[in-house]
């Protein structure tokens, strides 16, 4: 009874956030993605000799700000709706006073204004992540959760080699483990609960240098892997996913573990002693 209790107020939050956007219809997110497909240079990747479909008459103060405005000139047609207007300054080339864009100092040139964030929470868009997004090489920030955005993460993303906090939490993207996150070297939060990512998780991902990861609410399946045991994170969440097979016995080498949780997965049959026996798989330590 009282193991329950615990696990309730999480498992109240967790739905609470699953309805914070509008509903898109299934014929709607695969019209977008479909765009995107449509739209995705080969490999979805940003070729060196990149040429600019936005036609780029204005002046830029800087040469990375006038990439940054092909990015999300680019970017604003990829959406189509945005019921707040939250878009709807992104007009023109001062692209630091766009809505959700966030400009500082560059880190290797602090003489230069750079584009070092996107914050576009709650912004309830529909749309899809275009590949010129690769251009944003100084954002160090990207946080869209609560939106509808489909698709994929393109692989220009490898470009964004400054991200520090990932937030796609709360969209409709789909595909794979997105493993451009994997290719950050300076990467601390990954957050991509409530979306459909499916299959298997690398096991890379928990050799990162990782303080968060919210995996929550995908479709993710097989096995949670053993390398789980060196990650540095403090949160992990896996809870509501399809995985199988054992909770690895490494959890139990995690330095930095305040919670781990396993929700509603299909885990069973061989719990280690280091989870203790909560009835509902929330474990957590203090250190
Ligand atoms: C959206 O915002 C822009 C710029 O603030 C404004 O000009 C436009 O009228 C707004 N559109 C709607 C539909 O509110
Ligand atoms: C935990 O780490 C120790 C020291 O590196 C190692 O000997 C042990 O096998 C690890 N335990 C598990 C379950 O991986």
């Amino acid at each position: 009874m009282s193991a329950s209790g615990v696990c309730l107020p999480l498992v109240v939050i967790l739905l609470a956030l699953a309805r914070v956007s509008h509903a898109l219809t299934s014929d709607q997110a695969s019209f977008i993605a479909h765009r995107q497909l449509l739209s995705l240079k080969e490999n979805d990747d940003l070729p060196a000799d990149f040429e600019y479909e936005i036609d780029v008459t204005v002046t830029f103060a800087n040469r990375r700000l006038k990439r940054a405005y092909v990015a999300l000139q680019t970017w604003k047609k990829a959406i189509y709706s945005d019921p707040f207007n939250t878009t709807g300054n992104w007009d023109g080339p001062n692209v630091c006073e766009y809505t959700g864009v966030f400009c500082a100092p560059a880190l290797d040139d602090p003489s230069l204004d750079v584009v070092a964030g996107v914050d576009l929470n709650h912004a309830d868009i529909a749309g899809y992540l275009p590949t010129e997004l690769g251009l944003l090489t100084d954002v160090a920030l990207f946080h869209v959760n609560s939106n509808r955005f489909c698709g994929v993460i393109p692989k220009s993303f490898s470009k964004l080699i400054l991200m520090h906090e990932f937030d796609i939490s709360n969209n409709r993207f789909v595909g794979g483990f997105p493993k451009v996150v994997l290719t950050w070297p300076a990467v601390k939060f990954i957050d991509i609960r409530y979306n459909d990512f499916e299959g298997k998780l690398p096991p890379e991902l928990f050799l990162k240098e990782l303080d968060a990861i919210f995996l929550n609410n995908n479709r993710f399946t097989s096995t949670i892997p053993d390398t789980v045991g060196k990650s540095t994170a403090s949160v992990v969440v896996f809870a509501y996913n399809k995985f199988t097979g054992c909770i690895p016995r490494t959890i139990g080498n995690m330095t930095n573990l305040n919670e781990i949780i396993f929700l509603n997965n299909h885990l069973g049959g061989c719990f280690p002693d280091e989870l203790g026996t909560s009835r509902c798989w929330r474990l957590q330590t203090t250190s």
